[in-house]
């Protein structure tokens, strides 16, 4: 099966494409590298060649945007002449700051809900019809529940979010116009952390990181002199909020997980969590732990749109693609360590 990856070099993309060709998929990577580096696509080629998995590693690497249909259109074009015709899509190619999407919306629009258009266009043309879409829980009406299930209350609060949520709606309807033809998997991700074991590839965010875990591993580094913990005054056992953190390589293999159901014809909606939830001092204490490195924190006033309790439910995960997580927070700590600290200054 030859799977185009748009985004591939992205670090959910990176380690997702990492994992096809573990498994015998040749893979189209399609990336921009406005938000990525080509050299985490030289990461998996290392990874694959030092495990001696395969002899010639089937990576194609294209640099484009997704909203150039012409190049798109050539690329689907060329596959389909040389008798390997692309099979299937992973679309991870979009922005995805929650601060730049409020600052730039149409952008937003137009990069991530333009793109899946111009992406799915094409796909239509050359009678390509599964695609897995890296959705967010970030769709889900924050309300502080236990968990979320896929039935969740959909309410975005910033453009990021409803980008996401247009391009499931739009999605939903390109499957419902020819439901026989079409597999659709919208995949919402909880916080995907950690790092590939080898420590060759992952998280390399562009400037300082605004998420939680490359910025912890940047306090471990010394580049960043303390981690600001947002709130010590929610409502849980120690006062900071919960998240379900995910390893990267769970979501990775959900992913091919996803792309193997989709031979049925259907569309799912799916989310990938561990379905634990862990506050942020519980997360600092672990990677202090098993990476024995003090974190210096203070805590500062709650950030604006945060909420105390994101955890998935992802019952329907493990019943209808047959996947489970397998790492513990403590791996997702040891291994995006050992990836800040053999490149600590990323790509
Ligand atoms: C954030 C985004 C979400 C996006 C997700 C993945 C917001 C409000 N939400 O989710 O839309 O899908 O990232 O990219 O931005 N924290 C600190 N100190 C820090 C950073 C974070 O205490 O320096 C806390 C936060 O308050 C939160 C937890 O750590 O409780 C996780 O934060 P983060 O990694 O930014 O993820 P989310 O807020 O869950």
């Amino acid at each position: 099966m030859n799977i185009l990856v748009t985004g591939g070099a992205g670090f959910i993309g990176s380690h997702t494409c990492l994992a096809l060709l573990e498994q015998g998929y040749e893979v189209v990577v399609v990336d921009s590298f406005i938000n990525s580096n080509k050299k985490s696509l030289d990461g998996v080629i290392e990874i694959l060649k030092f495990n001696k998995t395969i002899k010639n590693i089937p990576l194609e690497i294209i640099k484009a945007d997704i909203r150039n249909e012409k190049l798109l259109d050539k690329l689907f074009l060329g596959y389909k002449k040389s008798g390997k015709p692309i099979n299937a899509v992973i679309h991870f190619a979009g922005l995805k700051s929650v601060k730049e999407s409020i600052l730039n919306p149409l952008n937003y629009w137009d990069v991530n809900v333009n793109g899946s258009i111009t992406l799915l266009r094409v796909m239509d043309r050359y009678k390509c019809k599964r695609i897995v879409f890296s959705s967010s829980a970030t769709i889900y009406g924050y309300s502080n529940k236990k968990s979320f299930n896929e039935n969740s209350e959909i309410k975005p609060i910033n453009p990021y979010g409803t980008t996401k949520v247009a391009i499931e709606q739009f999605l939903n309807d390109v499957y419902l116009s020819n439901p026989k033809e079409w597999g659709i998997a919208n995949l919402r991700y909880f916080n995907p952390i950690g790092a590939h074991p080898s420590g060759l590839i992952g998280e390399a965010p562009l400037g300082v990181p605004s998420n939680i875990f490359p910025y912890l591993t940047q306090v471990a580094a010394g580049k960043i002199n303390k981690l600001n913990i947002f709130g010590n005054d929610w409502p849980t056992k120690d006062g900071t909020a919960i998240r379900d953190y995910i390893h990267v390589m769970d979501l990775a293999e959900g992913h091919i997980s996803a792309l193997q159901k989709l031979n049925e014809n259907k569309i799912m909606t799916v989310n990938l969590g561990t379905g634990f939830g862990t506050s942020v001092l519980e997360l600092v204490n672990t990677f202090e732990r098993v990476n024995n490195i003090k974190i210096p924190i203070e805590f500062t006033s709650r950030r604006q749109g945060d909420c105390c309790r994101v955890v998935a439910d992802n019952t329907l995960a493990i019943s209808s693609l047959g996947w489970s997580p397998k790492r513990y927070l403590e791996e997702m700590c040891l291994d995006g360590w050992k990836w800040q600290s053999l490149n600590p200054k990323g790509y």
